[in-house]
């Protein structure tokens, strides 16, 4: 796979209401994404299937949804202002900013300046921005770089509310904001970004297995996720142990899931080991008590915590990566049936007869009642057969003449091509149960 591919998907991607370049009609902002019609399905989706799976079928699970902007001192204790940085090397004549591993020497590799950059300087990748209108430093505030510190800060009220004892996790879907040194490769690396993370507390083991155990069982929770859920092909999915040096600085243990995305095989996801370095740093910098009292022992003490985190857009391009499919010049998206933004399309055969169209619009509407369904009666049928498999729908349902005699639809599957005559009745049955197999 190379870039000409990734172009073929940004371009479907545009051409199809998957996903726009951001604020085009000003000529863009350089990164910024717009999920269309499709691609707000497409993403919407993932997140259901996700909250589906590690919320509502968990006993063990709950969810949040907190503020994006968190007191600053948030970031103090979390040790994101401290570490949450890159080192940068500055050219004096042009003033691009490069992250200091990429480049060798002290030549500009933009403008070609000779001896031109600067030493390396620390760069905080937090995006700042000022709370009421004096744009003073104590009016300082930052748009949180991860979703995870909510769930710590909120651990103490979650407790509370849902009566949860250990092992138990809190969970959260939203945007986390990276002012990101090297952006790119379409909605790979962005400085806006949506997260699915989980914060699995656990109490403080008294041995490396028993952190390992449920560590193991997040590790295969993911995969699970990547291979049943996401079906993304197990051959282009890898695990990286991160070594420590590379770790992120609370990290005990670290495994990158890694996909081979058409410019590399590149970070999908991570699962990490956080001790109980987050609970202990807010107690000490709020103050609060940010402890678990265990109710048979009354002993206090901060739960250790295994985060698995996984990136919604990363999610997205990896399942239309995976998905796209390309013969004779006809694209077919075969994305998992779940996730397809239309679940089904309905025809009249001829767009011309109104008792086709009535019958026609009756299976739609009715249809609509269980998922979404598209509508359409231009064309021939084989290009609107076509047009429906470049955006994933896995079903197309055709009203013909026979239809108006017999009250049975012609049922044309994505992948395989195959048509089938079914009942009109037990349409939304028959789509429902081949979904959901
Ligand atoms: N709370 C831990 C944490 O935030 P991370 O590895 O920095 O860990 C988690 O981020 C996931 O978020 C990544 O595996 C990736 O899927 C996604 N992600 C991180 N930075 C991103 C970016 N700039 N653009 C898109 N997705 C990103």
């Amino acid at each position: 796979m190379d870039n000409n591919f990734l172009q073929k998907i940004v371009s479907l991607a545009k051409r199809r209401g998957f996903i726009y370049p951001g604020s085009e009609i000003y000529g863009g902002l350089a990164n910024s994404w717009d999920y269309g019609p499709l691609g707000v399905e497409l993403k919407n989706n993932i997140k259901q299937l996700w909250w589906k799976k590690f919320v509502h079928q968990r006993e063990d699970i709950v969810g949040i949804d907190a503020a994006l902007i968190m007191n600053p001192k948030v970031w103090e204790a979390s040790g994101h202002l401290e570490n949450f940085t890159d080192p940068l090397v500055e050219c004096r004549k042009c003033h691009e900013r490069f992250k200091a591993d990429q480049v060798a020497g002290t030549d500009c590799p933009s403008c070609n300046a000779k001896k031109s950059l600067t030493v390396p300087k620390s760069f905080n990748l937090m995006f700042k921005t000022f709370i009421g209108p004096a744009e003073e430093s104590s009016n300082i505030a930052y748009f949180r770089p991860e979703t995870a510190q909510a769930m710590f800060v909120d651990f103490k009220n979650v407790l509370d509310t849902s009566r949860k004892k250990l092992p138990f996790g809190i969970a959260q879907i939203g945007k986390a904001f990276r002012n990101e040194i090297t952006p790119g490769n379409f909605i790979f690396r962005t400085r806006e970004f949506e997260q699915m993370e989980i914060e699995y507390f656990i109490a403080p083991p008294q041995s490396d297995q028993e952190w390992q155990e449920v560590f193991e069982h997040w590790r295969k929770a993911m995969l699970s996720w990547i291979k049943n859920d996401l079906k993304l092909d197990p051959k282009k999915v890898h695990e990286l142990e991160v070594p420590e040096k590379e770790r992120a600085h609370y990290s005990k243990r670290t495994i990158d899931f890694e996909f081979e995305f058409p410019f590399g095989i590149k970070e999908l996801y991570g699962l990490a080991y956080r001790g109980d370095f987050d609970l202990k740093n807010h107690e000490q910098a709020s103050g609060q008590n940010t402890k678990y009292k265990d109710p048979e022992t009354q002993k206090e003490f901060w739960p250790h915590v295994i985060e698995p985190t996984w990136g919604v857009d990363r999610s997205v391009l990896a399942v239309l990566v995976n998905s796209y499919e390309e013969i004779d010049g006809k694209v077919k998206l075969k994305l998992p049936k779940k996730l397809s933004p239309y679940k089904a399309a309905v025809f009249p055969l001829l767009g011309n007869k109104p008792e086709l169209i009535n019958l026609a619009r009756k299976i739609y509407l009715d249809l609509r009642e269980v998922f979404l369904v598209a509508w359409d009666e231009r064309g021939n049928i084989g290009g609107r057969y076509a047009s429906q498999d470049e955006i994933g729908t896995p079903f197309c349902v055709t009203v013909d003449f026979q239809s108006l005699e017999d009250k049975t639809a012609t049922v044309r599957e994505r992948d395989s091509a195959l048509q089938d005559r079914v009942k009109i009745e037990v349409l939304p049955e028959y789509l429902q149960k081949k979904i959901n197999g």
